[in-house]
């Protein structure tokens, strides 16, 4: 069952392909008013363009959503538009996986930039354009890697840590000011970015020791992402929900 969004304006950054542009799809079809960023112009575009000719309400935003002024200026505009925001879905990472001799500065900094530094824009644009009343809600995209070491995923381990952590941080402090912040943490999902690091062969066998026996879908995050907008998760905040087949409770 798809929750109703009616008319919701969420705003969701690195959604132009992945997980970002199935979450865009499928809460639009719930009724929602999508803000698709991405780095990626033409990505955006073409989503953007998928939802209106589906019947739905989107704009797209290209550009670096870890700069300030860039994330602070397509929230501004969204928010013009639709008259306020109601929801922001922090998902664009850059996915890079090294071991830790090899890693060097531009990647760690773009790496940092995107998952660490754009989530304190969308705490300020998400207090600059919120309706007070109605409530607003944050929702960021975590990882199993953050709980658990593995090897040679240390940058992106680390931003997934801080992503946790800035998840119950931003619970606390914005929670009294009507903000609900929660994050949704896939895994095993083959995404464009994913396949970067893992082949397809290495996903078939990780379908062999996730406790459900598969890999996750770009279906099963966007319906926990819809499930945590939704008034039916009014009272869930500060929460990582695991969206993993069972990885992080038994791994
Ligand atoms: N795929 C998985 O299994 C998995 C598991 C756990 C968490 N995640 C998280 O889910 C999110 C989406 O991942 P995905 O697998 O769809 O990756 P992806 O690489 O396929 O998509 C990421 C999107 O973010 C955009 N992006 C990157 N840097 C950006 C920037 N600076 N500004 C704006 N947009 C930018 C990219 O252009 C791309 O469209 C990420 O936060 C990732 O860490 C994914």
């Amino acid at each position: 069952m798809r929750p109703s969004l009616t008319d919701m304006t969420i705003l969701i950054t690195g959604a132009g392909r992945g997980l970002g542009r199935h979450a865009a799809l499928h809460l639009a079809s719930c009724g929602a008013i999508i803000g698709v960023a991405d780095i990626d112009a033409g990505n955006a575009k073409a989503v953007a363009g998928e939802i209106t000719a589906n019947g739905g309400k989107a704009k797209a935003y290209s550009g670096d959503m870890s700069v300030r002024e860039t994330y602070l200026a397509a929230a501004a505009d969204f928010a013009k538009m639709t008259g306020h925001i109601d929801a922001i879905v922090n998902n664009a990472m850059l996915l890079r996986y090294s071991p830790v001799q090899d890693v060097d500065e531009s990647t760690l900094s773009a790496m940092l930039d995107i998952g660490v530094k754009a989530l304190f824009w969308s705490a300020q644009a998400m207090l600059a354009h919120y309706d007070k009343d109605k409530g607003g809600t944050i929702i960021n995209l975590a990882s199993p890697v953050a709980t658990r070491g593995f090897p040679n995923t240390s940058v992106y381990s680390t931003v997934k840590g801080a992503v946790s952590m800035f998840t119950k941080t931003m619970a606390a402090e914005l929670g009294p000011q009507n903000i609900r912040v929660n994050a949704v943490s896939p895994a095993s999902v083959p995404t464009p970015g994913a396949l970067g690091l893992n082949s397809k062969e290495e996903y078939e066998k990780r379908a062999a020791w996730i406790p459900l026996r598969r890999n996750g879908t770009e279906s099963d995050n966007s319906n926990a992402i819809a499930f945590l907008l939704s008034q039916e998760a009014a009272f869930i905040h500060g929460e990582i929900l695991n969206v993993d087949g069972g990885v992080a409770a038994c791994n």
